[in-house]
């Protein structure tokens, strides 16, 4: 298959290139390089043994992606453009609820134009909202989402099922993330986050690292094991590989399926923190804080769908994702920017 990768220097779609190529497909990689560096090409020739076809587009932008339509001609397209930060969109709501819902009109505008009819998804399980009944079923209706971010997501899946209505003949896989973490082995790509952190790993390899000085445990009055807040921590390398089974289930299905990508076992904040701290040798200093507002106590998924649908399942320990997030900073102290 070849793939278009919207979006695809980022850290999940990075991760899903190099999966992509190791199953022996090809892949077309579109970004503006917005919240992405150049560097991780030359990073992904070296893990693949290849070289990256590499398109320096906007996915809003008609003209320029019609260019790359026209250029290649793809069996399916993966779609991960868009603003990601929880945060920042509730600062910036006109720009996210732009810019991550242009990005999909065009990409779908374009694809009816060329004649593709593939489209797996960038979801997340953001869309749940504040559901307390776990773990989180594809079938639960969402509660509504907490930020313009999770708004995004939810309207994307919305067109999405849309369009998979009035076009039958379209192949839709709509995954939702839960909390992706982890790194390549090599130690060569990951995530490269702008100023400081927003979400735990990369804050705890920072604090690691020395850049920063402590982490704020947001909370341990919650209805946990230990009070921290819970969650369904996923390795990107097995979230990658779930991105290269819906594809190639969408060769074989059409209609629209929402399906959860997370391992169903849940996590706190403590644990990860613990976790990190034996298997890296590292010790972690933390202090106790007030909530931070809009977290929910616990959120793990319900993997059996994908497990059916796809034959996919997680593999990697949350050993994995210590040793090998920790590996990506310690070798990349500023990330891409070395
Ligand atoms: N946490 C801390 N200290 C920090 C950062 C996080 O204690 O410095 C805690 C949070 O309170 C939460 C857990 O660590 O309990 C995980 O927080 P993250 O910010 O890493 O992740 P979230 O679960 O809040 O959000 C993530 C993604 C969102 C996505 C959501 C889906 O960042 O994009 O999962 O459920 F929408």
């Amino acid at each position: 298959m070849r793939i278009l990768l919207s979006g695809g220097a980022g850290f999940i779609g990075s991760h899903t290139y190099v999966e992509l190529i190791n199953a022996g497909h090809e892949a077309v990689i579109v970004d503006n390089l917005y919240n992405a560096s150049d560097r991780v090409f030359q990073r992904l020739e070296a893990i693949t043994g290849k070289p990256v076809v590499f398109c320096n587009a906007d996915v809003a932008d008609k003209a320029a992606l019609s260019e790359v339509f026209q250029k290649y001609s793809f069996d399916a397209v993966i779609h991960f453009a868009g603003y990601k930060a929880v945060g920042e969109s509730v600062v910036k709501p006109l720009e996210y609820y732009r810019n991550n819902l242009d990005t999909t009109l065009t990409l779908c505008e374009c694809m009816r134009e060329y004649g593709v009819k593939r489209i797996v998804f960038s979801s997340s399980a953001t869309v749940y909202g504040m559901i307390e009944t776990m773990p989180l079923v594809e079938t639960m209706t969402s509660a509504g989402c907490t930020n313009p971010y999770g708004w995004t997501k939810y309207m994307n899946e919305r067109i999405l099922l849309d369009a998979a209505q009035a076009m039958p003949d379209w192949s839709i896989a709509l995954l939702r993330y839960f909390n992706p973490i982890g790194a390549h082995e090599s130690g060569t790509i990951g995530e490269d986050p702008v100023g400081i952190p927003n979400n735990l790993m990369p804050y705890i390899t920072q604090v690691a690292s020395g850049k920063l000085d402590h982490l704020s445990v947001f909370g341990d009055d919650y209805n946990t094991h230990d009070g921290t807040g819970v969650r369904d921590y996923i390795h990107v390398v097995d979230l990658a590989k779930g991105h290269v089974a819906a594809c190639e289930y969408l060769m074989e299905h059409q209609g629209a399926e929402i399906i959860n990508l997370g391992t169903g076992v849940g996590y706190s904040v403590l644990d990860l923190v613990n976790a990190f701290q034996r298997v890296n040798n590292i010790e972690l200093p933390y202090v106790i804080v007030d909530r931070r507002p809009g977290d929910i106590a616990t959120c793990y998924a319900d993997p059996a769908k994908a497990k059916e649908l796809l034959g996919w399942q997680a593999e990697k320990t949350l050993d994995d994702m210590c040793r090998d997030a920790w590996r990506w900073q310690s070798q990349n102290p500023n990330g891409y920017r070395d």
